[in-house]
């Protein structure tokens, strides 16, 4: 089993995003058995009194038009013990990476990583922009599938089982 966590700033639209997304990916190559994803905030500007906002509605309308499927969830703050419940935590920008970074205390084990990097021809920063303040969640999610899917291939060179020789129907 490889543990995912996706990582970004309000944990309302890129990580849920990418949440689902690798979701879905990972149950077309029907390996929903090994690949574990989840996703967290670096702030809690979308959390109020413990309780975390939904998926902002157009992050969530994105995947309705792209036919992914998603559960109700609530932003959660990336915490201390999240690094060791995890095998990679990946995420949506520089500026997670390194607020992240501060959350852990280090990153001893090579854990965080820019989806991006693992993108097959990833923009040139790595970052991916804020649907929040850009309101482009096409690109975004353009974007997170192309990460998602590299990432994938990448845990399938790791050995996970049908991924290596997959065949992803999208
Ligand atoms: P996200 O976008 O990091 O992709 O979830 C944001 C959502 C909300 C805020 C910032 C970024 N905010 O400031 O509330």
């Amino acid at each position: 089993m490889k543990k995912i966590l996706f990582v970004c700033l309000g944990n309302i639209c890129r990580s849920p995003m990418a949440e689902f997304i690798m979701r879905d990916l990972v149950k077309q190559l029907g390996v929903e058995e090994q690949v574990e994803c989840a996703s967290a905030a670096t702030s809690t500007q979308e959390i109020i009194y413990d309780l975390g906002n939904p998926m902002y509605p157009a992050a969530q309308a994105e995947l309705k038009r792209r036919g992914i499927a998603f559960t109700e969830k609530r932003a959660a703050l990336l915490t201390r013990a999240d690094y060791d419940s995890y095998d990679y935590i990946i995420c949506m920008e520089q500026r997670n990476l390194r607020d992240a970074k501060r959350i852990f205390g280090g990153d001893p084990d090579r854990k965080l990583k820019l989806l991006l990097s693992y993108a097959e021809t990833p923009a040139a920063d790595l970052d991916i922009a804020d649907p929040w303040y850009t309101g482009d969640f096409v690109s975004c999610a353009n974007q997170i599938t192309a990460g998602c899917e590299g990432l994938l291939s990448a845990l399938g060179k790791e050995g996970v089982r049908a991924i290596a020789g997959g065949n992803l129907a999208c």
